[in-house]
């Protein structure tokens, strides 16, 4: 790797799980600057990929951040070289409030940076007292994704951020993924066409296990036959951009328009687009 080489490189990474080859030689680079979409079906192995990354399941092949070879760190090592982690369920504490969810992810050493959490989100100064539970869902992705830039990260990890949130949050999830990337270079997991469209610079799918395409991410998503081709998605969906409650026409699970309705294991997947997250994540307790 050149000095001015990828910031993340992961070749030829391969897990197993319970018997099933999930993931069969994954390689890609995320550069040092701006918001890279992971992008996929549901079940390609996304969220895999993302935890094998972070030593969060065993693999085989190799990982490395910067110009150090992380793949044999524990996981708490690979972090406090500078990966902020919001996961596919968020991770936030319903019981707790928002200052104390934030107090929770202060990493030492290093000094908590809040004056640029509370000024990119306002919002959790004005309620920081408040239980995170009762946050509405586009807020409490705003605590997740505050969480993650309140230490001194080189690079953000989000896992779908606008899973089982309504239409209407997409907007704000999108706003606040915009404002983490001006900060710091973005892993970005996300299902939301229209939401990649507006953050991303560049792509890399998977499907079944393996990168079927890396790119620019206008190329592809101006390119409906290969969106369709690569991601199952309609025509109509794939190029209603930035409509974020556009009706959905597709029968596909990868939308321009609406969010992952599927049953999943994450603590949000169940909540269809008029379920408050809220409401989905209430079950989740500190
Ligand atoms: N803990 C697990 N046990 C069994 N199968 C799993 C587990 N985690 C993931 N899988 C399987 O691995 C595949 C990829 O899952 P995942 O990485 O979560 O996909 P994605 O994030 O792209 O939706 C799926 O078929 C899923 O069922
Ligand atoms: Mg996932």
């Amino acid at each position: 790797m050149s000095a001015a080489g990828p910031l993340l490189n992961a070749a030829d990474l391969h897990v197993w799980i319970e018997g099933s080859h999930i993931l069969q030689g994954v390689s890609f680079a995320v550069p040092d600057r701006g918001v890279t979409a992971l992008l996929g079906r549901n079940g390609v192995g996304k969220t895999t990929t993302v935890k094998a990354l972070l030593g969060l399941v065993p693999r085989t092949g190799r990982v490395d951040f910067g110009d150090v070879e992380t793949t044999a760190l524990p996981t708490h090592a690979i972090v406090t070289m500078g990966i902020g982690y919001v996961p596919e369920d968020r991770g936030v504490f319903s019981a707790l409030t928002v200052a104390e969810n934030l107090r929770l992810a202060e990493r030492r050493p290093g000094k908590p940076r809040y004056e640029l959490v509370h000024e990119l989100f306002p919002e959790l100064r004005e309620r920081a007292d408040q239980p995170a539970g009762t946050l509405s869902g586009g807020q409490q992705q705003m605590l997740a994704i505050g969480r993650a830039l309140l230490n001194d990260n080189r690079l953000l990890i989000v896992d779908e951020p606008t899973k089982g949130l309504a239409p209407r949050i997409v907007g704000e999830v999108a706003d606040a993924v915009a404002r983490a990337a001006e900060q710091v270079p973005v892993l970005l997991v996300e299902q939301n066409l229209s939401l990649v469209r507006r953050v991303a610079e560049r792509v890399v799918v998977l499907d079944a296990g393996r990168v079927i395409h890396t790119g620019p991410a206008l190329a592809l998503l101006d390119d409906p036959d290969r969106v369709r081709e690569l991601l199952g998605v309609s025509r109509a969906a794939a190029t209603t951009a930035g409509k974020a409650t556009a009706p959905s026409s597709t029968g596909t699970t990868m939308t321009a328009s609406t969010p992952d309705t599927t049953p999943a294991s994450g603590a949000t997947g169940t909540a269809g687009p008029d379920t408050p997250a809220s409401e989905a994540e209430g079950r989740r307790t500190a």
